[in-house]
């Protein structure tokens, strides 16, 4: 059986997921008025799987029969001083999220809630690629510094990501 403590973090994951598609539409936004629409794409998409995280802890609350509760978002950072600044941010608050997603799983371990424990693993190894791919397009935009070619280039590519969600692993 679940305790409370756990439905409550449940919930407050699902909020701070919300808040991550908040902080990415941000960027998105950031990037749109720096005229880079490939990296405005990639952080809209990211916004996307955000909002696909959030509705998976929102189904999965549902599935167990206990209340979902969304809690109140914070305003996002809006202004940023460069490219790199805005994915070192992302970046940065992809880590943080990675350490609550530990939080629970202890919390979840404590309780032997396995389920629970299961469920989460999805998270963990998200976290893992999330986190994989800020970092390498961080080591990329230090590598390419400020190179106009190389950024034009870059944005080409960004534009190109899309958002699908696995198709053996929706959110229903
Ligand atoms: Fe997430
Ligand atoms: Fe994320």
């Amino acid at each position: 059986m679940i305790g409370q403590r756990l439905i409550d973090e449940l919930n407050k994951q699902l909020t701070r997921e919300l808040e991550s598609a908040h902080t990415y539409i941000a960027i998105s936004a950031y990037f749109h008025s720096e005229d880079l629409p490939g990296f405005a794409n990639f952080f809209m998409v990211q916004s996307d799987e955000e909002r696909f995280h959030a509705m998976k802890i929102f189904n999965y609350i549902n599935q167990i029969n206990e209340r979902i509760k969304i809690g109140g978002i914070e305003a996002p950072k809006n202004d940023f001083s460069s490219i790199l600044d805005a994915f070192n941010h992302a970046f940065e608050h992809e880590k943080a999220l990675t350490t609550k997603i530990y939080n629970l799983m202890d919390i979840a371990a404590e309780e032997r809630e396995y389920a629970t424990i299961s469920f989460l693993k999805w998270f963990v190894d998200e976290q893992i690629e999330e986190q994989d791919l800020f970092n390498g397009i961080i080591k990329k935009l230090e590598r390419i510094q400020n190179d106009p070619a190389a950024i034009y280039m870059l944005d080409s590519q960004l534009a190109q990501r899309a958002f699908t969600p696995p198709a053996a692993d929706s959110a229903e």
